[in-house]
């Protein structure tokens, strides 16, 4: 399966790449992100939420695993961070199969709970504030959507 790679010079970009995809995200996708502390998970996520038409402002669900907006389509945010036992069952199927959106960040720390298809986005440090976007689509589905936002985005 291949690979998109994109790159952001600000964090306005990473908002723009996200919200693009939103935009064309269906009932129970799951989008996982990794990337070290600060490389634009949450940047990545606030767009996304733009792209679902989501007015309320985004933030990291701190004091809880998951924080959960209304938009075109429910937008289940998770940041599974802090999770003390990557094994203890957190439940989260009923977000992944409940005809939402998930997003997952810091998804590896919870790597046996997590929908084998998916898109994994990885955001990695290139610079102050410029970073390497990678999509790694997993599954027909999420393949299909990496095209879908590359043409329409990215292919000049
Ligand atoms: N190209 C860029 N893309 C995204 N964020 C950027 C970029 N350049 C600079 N930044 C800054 O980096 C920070 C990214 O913070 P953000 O909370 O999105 O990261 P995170 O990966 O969610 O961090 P955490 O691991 O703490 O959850 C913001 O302060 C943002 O302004
Ligand atoms: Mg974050």
């Amino acid at each position: 399966m291949a690979n998109y790679e994109m790159r952001s010079n600000r964090p306005e970009d990473t908002y723009w790449i996200a919200e693009k995809l939103g935009k064309l995200l269906a009932p129970n996708d799951v989008i996982l992100l990794e990337g070290d502390l600060g490389a634009g998970k949450t940047t990545f996520t606030k767009g996304l939420a733009a792209g679902l038409d989501i007015q309320r402002t985004v933030n990291s669900p701190t004091f809880t695993i998951i924080k959960e907006y209304q938009g075109r389509l429910p937008l289940y945010h998770m940041d599974v961070y802090r999770v003390k036992d990557s094994l203890e069952d957190l439940g989260l199927e009923e977000y992944f199969y409940n005809h939402g959106v998930s997003v997952v960040e810091w998804a590896h720390l919870i790597e046996g709970q997590l929908p084998s298809e998916n898109l994994t986005v990885y955001l990695y440090y290139d610079g102050d504030t410029s970073r390497k976007l990678v999509l790694q689509p997993k599954g027909k589905r999420y393949e299909v959507l990496c095209e879908e936002l590359w043409n329409e985005n990215f292919s000049h």
